[in-house]
């Protein structure tokens, strides 16, 4: 067999009537990657996913798989499979008879096709319930009907529509590792349409982040956290501080006072955001170390979290988010105390304002 293949958007451009829901929708998903696309509701992720298998029609691009223009071929012919947030079993059928359907469609002969239908079905697990249907399933069990019967076909490409959402927490969390092992496992180029930016961050090799209907940014989980390129993915992948500021001779200032600009941004003048995230921020009863920028500020809030406590403060005009640990017995700072933040400049970034 092949190995697995490249999917590629160029210049997408998708209108429903006068609403516009992609645009200029440049992406490569190398052969064998999850690629996660990432954004709220209403971004346009299920449409361009539904674009790639062929279901939705664009004014304008084209989409490649394995190098080949699929822009005209219909959704049978180019042997990629998708699995939908609902699943879409036949609930009148068995599980073998849900996982064979798509095999059947195909006038495989019987044999290959009670063959492909057991391999499907150890692959997720659910050997034992062939004869079962789906209403005598739990949820995350009709996820793996639903994702075996897709695999069954063995599809070039796997599309994934929030295909976890369904499930309660504990079992998502459970799913998604699963997923993450089948995947690496086949080697299939998967790409995997979630709102859930800790899912996204915890499944896919690099995220496509969308906001609407334009990617902002693509890249490694660590990547977009660490250096987003704008407000909206700052925002979105994780919680961050987010401070107005002035940058000029290689420092920034603003209402926490001056300090040194991180290093890539040493050249940046004019208006930006000084971005930060909640656990970079040390919270003191009196300044500390000094590699840190110390303000005075006031304690407005505090959430415990058990691994960690995520306080509120005031520093003059700006609100900051400071996450710290929790150690056994420490009972913390409370609401109104007079404490102060420390800012490691070391991990400040710029983005712009
Ligand atoms: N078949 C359709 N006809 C008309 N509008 C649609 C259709 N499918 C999606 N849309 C619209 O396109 C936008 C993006 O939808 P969708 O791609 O489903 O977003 P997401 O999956 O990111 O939540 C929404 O405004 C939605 O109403
Ligand atoms: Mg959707």
């Amino acid at each position: 067999m092949k190995g697995p293949v490249r999917v590629e958007a160029r210049d997408v451009n998708l209108a429903f009537g006068t609403n516009v829901v992609l645009r200029d929708i440049d992406m490569v998903v190398e052969p064998g990657e999850f690629f996660a696309l990432l954004g709220p509701s209403g971004c346009g992720k299920s449409t361009l996913l539904r674009l790639i298998a062929g279901f939705n029609r664009a004014q304008r691009g084209a989409i490649l798989i394995d190098g080949e223009d699929v822009t005209g071929v219909p959704p049978w012919k180019r042997n990629v499979g998708m699995v939908f947030q609902s699943y879409a079993l036949w609930p009148h059928m068995t599980v073998g008879e849900n996982v064979a359907f798509g095999l059947e469609e195909r006038r495989l002969p019987r044999a290959t096709v009670r063959e492909k239908v057991a391999r499907a079905l150890e692959l997720v697990g659910l050997t034992e319930y062939a004869g079962r249907r789906p209403g005598q399933l739990s949820g995350g069990q009709q996820q793996r009907v639903a994702l075996a019967r897709t695999l069954a076909i063995e599809p070039r490409v796997l599309l994934l529509d929030e295909p976890l959402s369904n499930l309660d927490a504990k079992l998502r969390h459970h799913m998604r590792r699963e997923l993450v092992a089948m995947q690496k496992q086949l080697a299939i180029t998967t790409i995997f349409v979630t709102h859930d930016q800790e899912e996204a961050m915890t499944t896919a090799d690099r995220i496509a982040v969308m906001h609407q209907g334009v990617i902002q940014q693509v890249g490694a989980p660590t990547a977009l956290y660490d250096d987003p390129v704008n407000r909206f993915v700052a925002e979105f992948v994780g919680t961050i501080n987010l401070v107005p500021g002035e940058a000029a001779g290689g420092a920034v200032a603003s209402s926490l006072g001056t300090v040194g600009l991180p290093a890539g941004s040493v050249g940046r003048t004019g208006r930006v955001e000084i971005a930060f995230r909640p656990h970079s921020v040390a919270l003191s009863a009196a300044p500390g170390n000094a590699s840190r920028h110390w303000v005075a500020a006031t304690v407005s809030e505090r959430e415990f979290l058990g691994e960690f406590v995520r306080y509120r403060v005031r520093a003059g005009d700006v609100e900051l988010i400071a996450d710290q640990p929790h150690a056994l017995g420490d009972p913390g700072f409370a609401p109104g105390a007079r404490v102060h933040v420390g800012v490691d400049p070391g991990q400040l970034r710029l983005i712009p304002a």
